[in-house]
């Protein structure tokens, strides 16, 4: 599209790692609502130059784009401008069924598609629950607790290591990767971003070194989890080693980022909402319906990346091929075209098609995970803490692009006998 206004920048770091320059303060961090109702309202479609990308707040447009992966792909090799390294020092991420289209993409996720079916993951429920009990009886014995960080952070990661099969008391190490990898760069200078870049770089080799060990021992010490299914599909000429790594580093860090925030966000809502934590603490909420209303109210990932392929319209705005298109599921998932009283928090809403896990190709394969750990979560919580209430008012933003939630999450409560 057009030029770089700041030449020194390469056009990758000003679009993919960086947040509109709306979303800087603390406040927009952590309610970034009333600019997606200006934006929804006056510039639907709009080009943000210092990102060089297209903004999408629109739920019609939003849920176009997810459901047209031919003209807007997932792949940023369509894009040109956005100056990618060269490829042997390419993350393995780029090599995952995320950021690739059409029969490469399906390929690779249907690798280990069937390990997260609703029916496979079934035979799971007993062990979730035994790991959330452990994690739970410890966080809420003194009567109060940490939300994110004595339970919402590490029971996804005890859970995906443990699929995956790695050891989850490496899980600080675990974390410190993943928040690398989703964390915007620590101010808006090109120092900054370089500092950044270096850091993500430096922390996809570590896991890309980390895998790469743990692959080779599965080639003599075979076991029944993902790594060895991963190591089967490339000793059967399935996925090449970049591939095959990809998997790995994709499948730690979506499997508990994201987790970890729905956990928090449904916590956030439910203190926000004291009738509605009533309800769901006495039990008569079902939590399904409430699980689906946060991921549409406090969407834990709040926007998207997709590349043109070819000039298109959106909204009356003209993409040209190879631009970066960026849909604000957040944004869709309130807007009042799709939704009745989008900004109401309802628990049992219905119907609520949200678009909180995508749409589409690439919607999301943790979906039943995710959404049988929150539950966990949840029933777990409500059987052990009644009159649940923040413990402070302050509240600290995840700092990221895309995923959204809070760092830490004090809470009170007393202890049910
Ligand atoms: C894809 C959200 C949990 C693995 C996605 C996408 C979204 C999403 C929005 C679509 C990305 C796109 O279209 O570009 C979430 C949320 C989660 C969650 C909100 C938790 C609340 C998980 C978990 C795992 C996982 C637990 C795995 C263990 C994946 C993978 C993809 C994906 C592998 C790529 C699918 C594809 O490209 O075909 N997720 N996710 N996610 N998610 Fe999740």
């Amino acid at each position: 599209m057009s030029a770089p206004t700041e030449p020194s920048e390469p056009a990758a770091t000003r679009t993919a790692e960086r947040t509109p320059a709306e979303l800087s303060t603390t406040e927009a961090w952590l309610d970034p609502f009333d600019w997606y109702v200006e934006m929804r309202e006056h510039s639907p479609v709009r080009y943000d130059e210092s990102r060089d990308c297209f903004d999408v707040f629109r739920y019609d447009d939003v849920d176009r784009i997810l459901h047209d992966p031919e003209t807007f792909s997932s792949d940023p090799r369509n894009a040109p401008g956005l100056d990618l390294p060269p490829e042997e020092e390419r993350s393995p991420l780029l090599e995952t069924m995320l950021s690739t289209d059409a029969a490469r993409h399906d390929r690779l996720r249907g690798v280990v598609e069937e390990w997260f079916r609703p029916r496979a993951l079934a035979g799971r429920r007993e062990r979730l629950e035994s790991v959330a009990a452990g994690l739970l009886d410890d966080a809420v014995a003194g009567g109060e607790m940490d939300v994110i960080d004595e339970f919402a952070y590490p029971f996804p990661v005890i859970v995906i290591a443990e699929l995956l099969g790695v050891p989850s008391d490496e899980r600080p190490t675990f974390r410190r990767w993943s928040e690398t990898l989703v964390e915007a760069p620590d101010g808006r200078t090109p120092e900054a971003m370089d500092d950044h870049r270096r850091e993500q770089q430096r922390v996809s080799e570590e896991l890309s070194a980390y895998f790469e060990e743990k692959l080779d021992a599965r080639a003599v010490d075979r076991r029944g989890d993902l790594i060895t299914v991963i190591a089967d599909a490339e000793a059967a000429g399935e996925l090449s080693r970049t591939e095959a790594l990809g998997f790995c580093m994709l499948l730690l860090v979506a499997g508990n980022i994201t987790t970890t925030n729905l956990i928090g966000n449904a916590v956030r809502c439910l203190t926000a909402h004291p009738e509605a934590l009533a309800r769901a603490e006495r039990g008569d909420a079902r939590l399904e319906p409430l699980i689906e209303e946060v991921l549409r109210y406090r969407s834990p990932v709040q926007a998207l990346a997709r590349f043109a392929t070819e000039e298109v319209e959106i909204a009356g705005e003209t993409v040209a091929e190879g631009d970066v298109v960026v849909p604000w599921i957040g944004s869709a998932n309130r807007d009042p075209a799709a939704f009745d009283a989008p900004d109401e928090f309802r628990i049992d809403r219905a119907p609520n098609q949200h678009l909180g896990f995508g749409r589409g190709t690439h919607y999301c394969l943790g979906a039943p995970l995710a959404r049988l750990e929150t539950e966990i979560a949840l029933t777990g919580l409500f059987d052990r803490a009644t009159g649940i209430e923040r413990a402070t008012d302050e509240l600290v933003p995840v700092r990221s692009a895309f995923i959204y939630g809070v760092t830490e999450l004090p809470v009170e409560f007393e202890r049910r006998a």
